[in-house]
């Protein structure tokens, strides 16, 4: 069966295009920098978001790790927002890969506010850790897009005090697309960014670790330390640069599928959408029966062909992406109905 995969944009498939570029891809050994399609991608990706230089890593959570990895040194405290993806989703490697301490601010659905920032930037005392780094992440993983206004808040705080901002833009480019300016815009923003080609933009593997040269060199080292020196990784960087050329001009008809689900959604008696926060490709909502039995939806939904994940902290999550089409929209929603009915 072909099933109709809503549980996030990670499980795209590579296109058509995709996979004959990866089949003719020239490769080389890229730990000798002798791969010309990962070179091509790394030139291409850091002009994209106007970084000097750039390094392909196998995921998200790599090129994040990596970042606090080469930013921090051992004992250094990063500032995120509590709810961010390298704090509530990277299974506590900020502990283990760069040996920091991470201190979480509170965040209005993904906003962190400056002033919280700079009372929590560490002044000299032979208690304290150094503050090492700034994390911020956009698009959020709640699917809202930060403004620039508050990103360039921060960032000016963070040069105000010696300090370095890592932006992880695992859906940079639908944050772009949300705010309609090019990726540099938002990444103008921050010292280090990391973007993933396999989320919406349907690569099959890998993302971007990019900011200056002498970071991406020191970085280039530390991915060496992690296993993560390729050989052969032509290969798979061919589907990136189709990623990066060609995909993210749909992403905006990924946000627009989010949103036309949502309203579909809405109109199902029971059930209550977070329509306001409908920013990209994400649709949470809640089943206000509070005896409902979550699995018997998941369940349903299975028998009939659409793979969806369970709630987190209460809410359902449903991604739109690539291979989800309008008459997916009317199927699911004709499902969930039959569920609730
Ligand atoms: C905001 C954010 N950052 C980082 C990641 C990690 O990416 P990966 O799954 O490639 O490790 C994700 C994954 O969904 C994400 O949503």
């Amino acid at each position: 069966m072909n099933f109709i995969d809503l549980r996030s944009d990670t499980v795209t498939e590579p296109t058509k295009t995709m996979r004959d570029a990866m089949y003719n891809a020239k490769v080389g050994d890229d730990v000798y920098g002798d791969d010309p399609t990962v070179n091509e991608l790394e030139n291409f990706a850091a002009k994209l978001v106007g970084k000097e230089s750039a390094l392909f890593v196998p995921s998200g959570t790599f090129g994040n790790q990596l970042s606090l990895f080469t930013h921090c040194k051992r004992g250094d405290e990063v500032i995120l927002g509590e709810d961010s993806h390298i704090l509530m989703h990277e299974v506590g490697a900020p502990a283990i890969i760069a040996g920091v301490q991470l201190r979480a601010l509170k965040t209005n659905k993904g906003i962190l506010n400056p002033i919280d920032i700079k009372n929590t930037i560490r002044g000299e005392d032979i208690h304290f850790p150094d503050t090492g780094l700034i994390c911020v992440e956009n698009a959020y993983s709640n699917g809202k897009v930060i403004p620039l206004s508050n990103m360039k808040d921060i960032y000016n705080l963070a040069k105000n005090n010696n300090l370095p901002v890592h932006l992880d833009g695992a859906r940079l480019f639908n944050a772009a697309s949300y705010l309609k300016v090019p990726a540099k815009e938002i990444t103008k923003y921050c010292d280090s960014v990391m973007f993933c080609l396999s989320k919406g933009l349907c690569a099959p593997v890998g993302s971007i670790l990019a900011g200056n040269k002498d970071f991406i060199k020191k970085a280039r080292k530390k991915r060496k330390i992690m296993g993560g020196g390729l050989r052969q990784a032509g290969i798979l960087a061919a589907a990136g640069l189709i990623a990066l050329q060609d995909m993210p001009k749909h992403l905006e008809d990924d946000h627009n599928k989010a949103l036309l689900l949502g309203k579909k959604l809405c109109e199902i008696p029971g059930i209550n959408v977070k329509l306001d926060d409908i920013d990209i490709n994400m649709v949470f909502f809640k089943i206000n029966n509070t005896n409902y039995d979550m699995n018997s939806l998941s369940k349903h939904l299975y028998d009939r062909g659409i793979k969806i994940n369970g709630p987190e902290n209460g809410f359902m999550r449903f991604v739109t992406h690539y291979w989800i089409t309008i008459e997916h929209i009317d199927y699911i929603t004709a499902c969930i109905k039959e569920a609730l009915g």
